[in-house]
């Protein structure tokens, strides 16, 4: 496994398997990697084929947390991220440093950013509003840097892999992009690297985020609900967890992101909800 800091390193390296006609699987991640991250790279590797080849970036993209967030406690941990990569196979992995990413010399300061104007407005863009900015901005950096044929999101992230959906349409990216399902903890909660924040009681509660996902899909299984009570009676139904903090409830068209009402089986469900500074996301299909 090869493992690359410097973008024209990358460059070349992708530039010598693209000529040897192989095709590219890519996972960025923000590294303090868990099972979720290892079976997007199994995915990766899927797409990519047997001749194929795996790039996974591992890069805590400030530009994509608010000065408020968390960015400076985000756990890193790269010896052990390689080694969990090396066992799963991946060809390359790519850690540039802030410096590499956004270079800031006198005179030269980094200004040029993707922007999604529609989907990043809502939910996750509505609570962090230079969030995508980040995001977009740094995959397509990254798109530019690994050229993949094929990129592979998690599911976790909804809005993010729509948001970058749109983006490699609108500005003809020439990458697949493949959404991966949502990898669970024995209890249901979404696997995330922020889980490791939560301490015991709060790491106990946090499973209320899939039992809300549950019971909304219970109750519109019944017959189609008004947005305003369903997300009334959730809220209360979180809120019963004594730790939790609800951020957001919403109900949305997957394609447009939109909310709906009255909310029915296929509408899909993202909530955010706190445990003391940790904010955790999950989503579902209803
Ligand atoms: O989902 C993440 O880990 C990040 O948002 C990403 C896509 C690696 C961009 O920094």
């Amino acid at each position: 496994m090869q493992i690359v800091s410097s973008i024209a390193t990358m460059q070349r390296l992708a530039g010598r398997w693209r000529q040897e006609r192989r095709r590219l699987g890519f996972v960025p991640t923000m590294g303090y990697l868990h099972e979720g991250h290892l079976s997007l790279v199994k995915r990766a590797r899927q797409a990519a084929g047997s001749r194929g080849k795996v790039v996974v970036s591992i890069y805590v993209n400030p530009t994509q947390f608010a000065p408020s967030e968390d960015l400076s406690r985000y756990p890193r941990d790269l010896k052990r991220d390689l080694s969990l990569l090396r066992g799963a196979g991946a060809d390359a992995v790519f850690t540039p440093d802030d410096q590499t990413m956004y270079p800031d010399k006198a005179g030269a300061a980094f200004s040029t950013y993707v922007v999604e104007e529609q989907l990043s407005q809502v939910m996750e863009g509505a609570a962090r509003p230079t969030h995508f900015r980040g995001v977009t901005t740094v995959v397509a950096k990254l798109f530019h840097i690994v050229q993949p044929d094929v990129a592979v999101f998690g599911q976790k992230d909804f809005q993010q892999a729509a948001v970058l959906a749109r983006m490699v349409r609108d500005l003809n990216f020439p990458v697949r992009l493949i959404v991966a399902p949502t990898r669970r903890e024995r209890d249901g909660l979404a696997m995330s690297s922020r889980n490791t924040f939560l301490d015991a009681e709060q790491r106990a509660q946090a499973v209320i985020l899939f039992h809300a996902l549950r019971a909304a899909a219970a109750a519109v299984k019944k017959k189609p609900q008004p947005s305003a009570r369903l997300k009334a009676d959730l809220k209360k139904f979180i809120t019963a967890a004594p730790l939790a903090r609800l951020d957001y409830i919403a109900f949305f068209d997957p394609a447009t992101l939109q909310p709906v009402t009255p909310v029915r089986r296929g509408t899909q469900m993202a909530l955010a909800v706190f445990f003391g500074k940790t904010r955790l996301i999950d989503n579902a299909t209803l």
